[in-house]
């Protein structure tokens, strides 16, 4: 069975950081914390000093089912997982309620706290819910500040109009939890692998000979970063292993070079644990030479030269065989019998998907374009001729539907 195939609620998978600041609102929050589990996210909190004097951390940790942070020098809470090991652990940053205050520290780049201090180090979205008096709102700097964040990628929910604790009537109110959820719901659909971890190969794997000489392939690593890039637009957290390629890495993608198929193998076991997809598009080396030489080998006396070589680890046939396993897709670049060939490899490595690769006639190795048939035990969709970056749009989008099937469904 595959991880992605056991959940079907709106927000299954997520890691939220809920950072609740100074306002009345967070006498929602716990109500905002139930509601967020139920739609599947798991949830951290990390209370303001202002937030703090609304609502205790108690109740917040009795509502999430962990211990709520709140101070940047806790030297305990750090040692269980210090503040940049959780701002790397949320997919999405939610701050509810966000006062004016953290706005505008927010605005400055202050690191004034636990939270600014959290915010500066995520690179997961951030999203906030604001509440304030309407007054405030309505100030020039707020707006301003409103504007700035914006500008950085930040999302806004709310505020809502109403009647506020102060007695006064306008617009401030915090969304209601409800609405938060369904707000966070929705923009999951528009990035469709929000909250999903994509692992992906890249590249051809080169393995050494001697110092100077090595068995390699014409693999440029294209269409590996162009898939990490489709799968990071999308909201994934992609890691992508890459063998030795001149390419920029895509944004927001962690990389880890790797020159060997055994340094690939081993990088990919170490990050496939938590993750939802695995795409094997590394032309991994097949072969490697059994005595590798420290020294240059000298041709000198050598008129024929007999290298023997020995079988590398099938690194996605080894994903495939993990339990629980990602969903497992794999890249076949075939010269011939393109699709006969990829469905008997969909079967034997045991794959969810294989994408049928033609190499030659302009597309394939070393090209811009390539020509994408993706076959799936029982079905089959032709993605077509075009650019890498085309065609990797296309696959994302239906690895995605393939990933929140469940959801879909429900
Ligand atoms: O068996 P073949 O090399 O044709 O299969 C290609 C697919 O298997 C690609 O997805 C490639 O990334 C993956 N592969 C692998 N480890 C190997 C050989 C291939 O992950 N040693």
């Amino acid at each position: 069975m595959t991880r992605s195939s056991v959940d079907n609620l709106p927000l299954s998978g997520q890691r939220i950081l809920l950072g609740v600041t100074g306002g009345i609102a967070a006498y929602k929050s716990p109500e905002l914390v139930r509601r967020l589990r139920e739609a599947g996210a798991d949830v951290r909190v990390v209370v303001t000093d202002g937030g703090s004097r609304f609502i205790t951390p108690m109740t917040l940790q009795a509502v999430s089912g962990y211990p709520v942070r709140s101070d940047l020098w806790d030297a305990t809470a750090e040692a269980a997982m210090g503040h940049i090991e959780l701002a790397r652990w949320a997919d999405r940053v939610l701050v509810a309620p966000a006062s004016a205050d953290i706005m505008a520290r927010m605005a400055a780049g202050m690191a004034s706290d636990l939270l600014t201090t959290l915010i500066l180090a995520t690179e997961a979205e951030v999203i906030l819910a604001p509440a304030m008096n309407r007054v405030m709102w309505a100030s020039p700097v707020v707006a301003e500040n409103r504007k700035r964040l914006e500008a950085r990628g930040m999302k806004f929910i709310g505020p809502g109009s109403g009647s506020q604790a102060c007695g006064e009537v306008g617009e401030g109110r915090m969304a209601e939890p409800g609405e938060i959820v369904s707000a966070l719901a929705t923009t999951t659909t528009d990035r469709p692998l929000a909250g999903r971890r994509v692992l992906i190969t890249a590249g051809p794997t080169i393995e050494d000979i001697d110092p100077v000489r090595y068995v390699g392939n014409r693999s440029s690593g294209r269409m590996g970063f162009a898939l990490a890039d489709a799968a990071a637009r999308a909201g994934a957290r992609v890691v992508l292993v890459a063998g030795p390629v001149s390419l920029d890495t895509p944004p927001g993608v962690e990389r880890v070079d790797v020159r060997s198929a055994r340094q690939m193998h081993s990088q990919v076991m170490q990050h496939v644990g938590d993750c939802d997809a695995f795409i094997g598009v590394a032309a991994v080396a097949d072969y490697r030479p059994v005595s590798p030489s420290a020294d240059k080998i000298k041709k000198e006396g050598r008129p024929v030269w007999n290298l023997e070589l020995e079988r590398n680890p099938d690194i996605l046939a080894d994903v495939a065989g993990l339990d629980p396993r990602p969903l497992v897709v794999g890249f076949a670049a075939e010269t011939g019998q393109v699709e006969e060939n990829a469905r008997a490899k969909l079967e034997s490595k045991g794959l969810d998907m294989i994408v049928a690769n033609r190499v030659g006639e302009n597309a394939g190795f070393e090209v811009e374009d390539n020509a994408l048939v993706v076959i799936e035990p029982d079905a089959r969709h032709d993605l077509g001729h075009g650019t890498k970056r085309m065609l990797a749009g296309k696959l994302i989008e239906h690895l995605a539907h393939r990933l929140n099937q469940g959801k879909d469904e429900s």
